[in-house]
């Protein structure tokens, strides 16, 4: 009898708490770049106790959990993703007692901090690179250090590969101190590191759970592709095959990489670093540590971070198949194609959560590629969809490009371009302004009188205070958008999409229990009269309008036949039936 009770106990617990979501499951991420978040000291770059400051913002906006980008010390070659010491702040930006501060207050918030892992490259700064460059014992091959060859045409001495780096150019340098060329698939500053290395794995991992028992709650894994290479038994590299002639032969482009990206190696230390996230967890107890992995391979490829049989790996490998494929004239098939390639490949296993990513700090803002009109039935996309959304600090205000002169433009991307006419297709800079707080000076990131990136004129009519007035804002919609989130509907409901009106609208239906949700896009070029209740079943006659795009002309709360819903060109609508719990 008394075991009976005991069962009972556990499986009414269980009935409770096995439902229960982890916090990062169906979680709201926002993404900061801390240079351009706010300055707290008037030099014109943000900096951490700024960001502290905001994080009260970020917290209103709904979010579970910040990525900052990289907040390291670095020279800033490539603005932080050139670190210098994996354990110490970058001095514009603060101290670790500033750090501690931010995280402190992240956990009085209840937010998670996401830190930027850089695991590809450090600086040339770095005193490994250092201590490598001189062969100090124990250092040799902490990076990847190559004989060059001799050219039969020229009799010169050349880079060991054809490897091209993402900034252009050989990605190959020549160390005049050790006398060989080293591998950095980024800018020159940026060495790549040696994964064959076991001791250098084992500093990387050391470098993670440092930050682990600092409070972190995870990571974000910047460029996992590229850890590995493929390489010969005797340690020489091949060249790799020419892609697309068309491309300028010092373009990235020029060659396809089948041997600098994607090896499988890069898959296991993925998997390695999950078991370190969850072992840390287990040992040192608290909630679970995340990581998020960037790669804009194929889908089948970044899924493969997810895991592998009985092996673990990423929570967020984030979905870049809307960055990658889409533009202002893409159509409503064409976002459901998009949306379909992720959800139909996804592993259908408990743990694995689709993700939604439309902007970031490399990309020229989402509202400029994708459509301006579209910036908020972008945002009700990644809000509604199933699994966790994430945001480029400013999508939620619909931000756009802003212009930058030859002269102001920093991005080592683009300056490699040696092109003040053309260079703007490639400059990053555009999508990491000042953050626009007001209309004041510098829209209120700065009281300097210079930033390091120019703050532009656009904050005079796009900022935070602006759309907190308003009566309707984008971000007014956008909070709206991460409260209704927070309901089982969209937190756990199940996902039905379609089109239809000729395929002018991607619809989709989230249901949980009796609780109903339906999203209508309309990417068509006319205003769409939708038969809701004909295109899915168990919709009731009624719907009510939740929130929708900003020119929608739509009413909060008002109610609609769910036989004729209208909707204009570019308007996006999120329609409840009355069991879902929300506020109007
Ligand atoms: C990807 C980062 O997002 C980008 O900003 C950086 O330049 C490269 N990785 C190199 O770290």
């Amino acid at each position: 009898m008394t075991k009976i009770v005991i069962v009972l106990i556990i499986a009414a617990v269980c009935a409770v708490n096995c439902q229960d979501l982890d916090w990062w499951e169906g979680g709201n991420f926002y993404q900061i770049y801390p240079r351009s978040y706010m300055d707290s000291n008037g030099d014109g770059i943000g900096d951490l106790q700024g960001i502290k400051s905001k994080l009260a913002y970020v917290k209103g906006l709904g979010m579970d959990g910040v990525w900052l980008s990289p907040i390291y010390k670095s020279p800033q070659a490539d603005f932080g993703y050139d670190i210098s010491d994996y354990r110490d702040i970058n001095i514009e930006y603060g101290t670790l007692d500033d750090f501690n501060e931010l995280i402190a207050e992240c956990e009085r918030l209840q937010l998670k901090l996401i830190l930027d892992f850089v695991p590809n490259h450090t600086s040339d700064e770095h005193e490994w690179f250092l201590k490598s460059e001189r062969n100090v014992s124990g250092y040799e091959d902490y990076y990847i250090w190559r004989d060059g060859k001799i050219d039969p045409y020229t009799n010169l001495l050349v880079p060991p590969t054809n490897w091209l780096s993402f900034f252009r150019y050989s990605a190959w340098r020549w160390s005049n101190i050790r006398k060989q060329f080293y591998l950095h698939q980024f800018h020159y500053k940026q060495p790549d590191l040696n994964y064959r290395s076991a001791k250098l794995v084992q500093e990387m991992k050391d470098v993670l759970s440092y930050w682990m028992h600092k409070g972190v709650a995870g990571f974000r894994i910047d460029i996992i592709v590229c850890l590995f290479e493929t390489m010969y038994s005797d340690g020489s590299f091949p060249d790799e095959p020419i892609d697309n002639p068309n491309c300028d032969y010092n373009d990235p482009c020029y060659l396809n990489h089948i041997y600098t990206q994607d090896q499988n190696e890069t898959y296991d230390m993925a998997y390695q670093w999950r078991e370190l996230l969850d072992n840390f967890k287990i040992a040192n107890g608290g909630d679970t540590r995340i990581m998020m992995t960037e790669s804009y391979s194929s889908v089948e490829k970044a899924q493969r971070f997810y895991g592998d049989g009985d092996r673990k790996g990423s929570y967020v490998p984030f979905n870049f198949e809307i960055i990658k494929n889409l533009n202002q004239n893409s159509t409503a098939k064409d976002y459901k194609t998009v949306v379909d390639s992720w959800l139909d490949r996804m592993p259908k296993k408990t743990g694995i959560e689709a993700n939604w990513v439309i902007g970031n700090h490399d990309q020229h803002r989402a509202a400029s590629r994708l459509g301006v009109t579209r910036g908020d039935l972008l945002n009700i996309l990644v809000q509604t969809m199933p699994g966790i959304a994430i945001t480029y600090q400013g999508e939620e205000l619909v931000m756009t490009n802003v212009h930058l002169s030859w002269e102001d433009t920093v991005d080592p991307q683009a300056c490699n371009t040696h092109d003040p006419v053309n260079y703007e297709s490639s400059s990053r800079d555009p999508a990491r302004t000042p953050f626009p707080w007001d209309s004041t000076k510098n829209g209120g990131f700065s009281t300097a009188d210079v930033t390091w990136l120019p703050a532009g004129t656009n904050y005079q009519t796009v900022n935070v205070k602006l759309q907190e007035e308003a009566t309707n804002s984008h971000l007014k919609i956008f909070r709206r958008l991460t409260t209704i989130r927070k309901q089982p509907v969209f937190r756990q409901g199940t996902y039905t999409g379609i089109l239809l009106n000729n395929e002018n609208v991607f619809a989709y239906k989230r249901e949980y229990g009796d609780q109903v949700a339906v999203v209508l896009l309309n990417f068509g070029t006319s205003q769409q009269s939708v038969n809701v209740a004909s295109a899915f079943s168990g919709i009731p006659a009624q719907l009510k309008i939740y929130t929708s795009s900003l020119s929608s002309g739509m009413t909060n709360g008002a109610e609609v036949s769910s036989t004729n819903v209208n909707i204009g060109k570019d308007i996006g609508v999120v329609l409840l039936s009355s069991t879902v719990n929300a506020e109007y």
